[in-house]
């Protein structure tokens, strides 16, 4: 195979009660990525889109997850890789995820599928610890995998994927940039043992809620009790947001990822669609301009979408 083109779905990590270990992929935000294989041993970056992302190798989150494949390999394979973007650079959603796992799936598909699933996603931490200045997986493995994933260790790899009701998912991105570098450095670096405790039984809750389909266990586990009292500061009418979508319906939510957007899992559409209207008629008053999207979980994660 020579070329490829791969459609990297957004994501939602933390799913609230699960920082760094829970994510889910989404059927809207995607980027798309078109791969070449070169015959000496180099990666050359072409963007596509308006974002201005370095094309240096070293500094580009495709470019660092491409050249640890090369290092693997050890012999004269390159790449070239065109990236149109059209999930925004901080937005929350998993941009940089989006890169990140569409090189490690989309060079492993020109090399004939050498590599297994935890070496993918091991290749494409390489990406978020350039981006984030850490390895975490939870964008990365539903980005590929699919669906709503536990990262239950990532030293070693572990990593379950959770069979996932059919919800809703309402997500606004308001137009500011929220680096998750710096959303990973206010964080307290202690937590009370009361909070852990009621963080460790939202968790549990979450997961069972999902095996179960269980709606009401799934919004009432929604709660985040050590993250975002402290991320939900740099984010605009977050506390109004997240009490009338509820109130519209939606079983709950958060922030997505490190933020800035806010999602919401409703049980129907008809209730996905009211809660985004809630969403914009607090970012119309406040005069903030926002994205928003009204999808579905994506239970096939980075797609091949042609290749010869
Ligand atoms: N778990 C990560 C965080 C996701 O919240 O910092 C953002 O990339």
């Amino acid at each position: 195979m020579k070329n490829v083109k791969v459609k990297c779905p957004g994501t939602v990590a933390n799913l609230v009660c699960g920082f760094d270990i829970l994510g889910m992929a989404l059927h809207e935000p995607n980027d798309i990525m078109r791969f070449k294989l070169l015959d000496e041993p180099k990666v050359v970056i072409i963007n596509k889109d308006e974002f201005n992302l370095p094309t240096e190798p070293e500094k580009n989150v495709a470019g660092v997850v491409l050249l640890s494949i090369m290092e693997k390999l050890g012999d004269n394979t390159g790449f070239e890789v065109e990236i149109e973007k059209h999930i925004k650079p901080g937005s929350g959603i998993g941009s940089s995820a989006a890169s990140a796992a569409g090189a490690a799936v989309g060079a492993n598909h020109l090399l004939g599928n050498i590599f297994s699933n935890d070496e993918i996603v091991q290749f494409a931490m390489n990406g978020e610890k350039l981006a984030s200045g850490v390895k975490h997986a939870d964008n990365i493995a539903p980005c590929i995998l699919g669906g709503v994933t536990l990262i239950r260790s990532i030293h070693p790899l572990d990593i379950i994927p959770i069979p996932s009701p059919d919800l809703y998912v309402t997500v606004v991105h308001p137009q500011i940039e929220v680096r998750t570098a710096d959303a990973r450095q206010i964080l307290r670096k202690q937590v009370l043992l009361k909070d852990a405790i009621r963080q460790w039984g939202n968790i549990a809750g979450l997961v069972t809620g999902f095996l179960k389909n269980d709606h009401d266990l799934i919004g009432r586990s929604l709660e985040d009790v050590i993250i975002e009292p402290v991320r939900s500061i740099l984010i605009p009418g977050f506390n109004e947001i997240k009490s009338k979508c509820k109130e519209a319906g939606a079983l709950g939510g958060g922030i997505s990822g490190s933020g800035p957007s806010v999602f919401m899992l409703s049980k129907n559409e008809a209730t996905a669609k009211a809660t985004e209207q809630v969403m914009k008629d607090v970012y119309d008053r406040l005069g903030i301009e926002y994205n928003t999207y009204v999808t579905t979980i994506n239970k096939k994660g980075v797609e091949i979408v042609s290749g010869e």
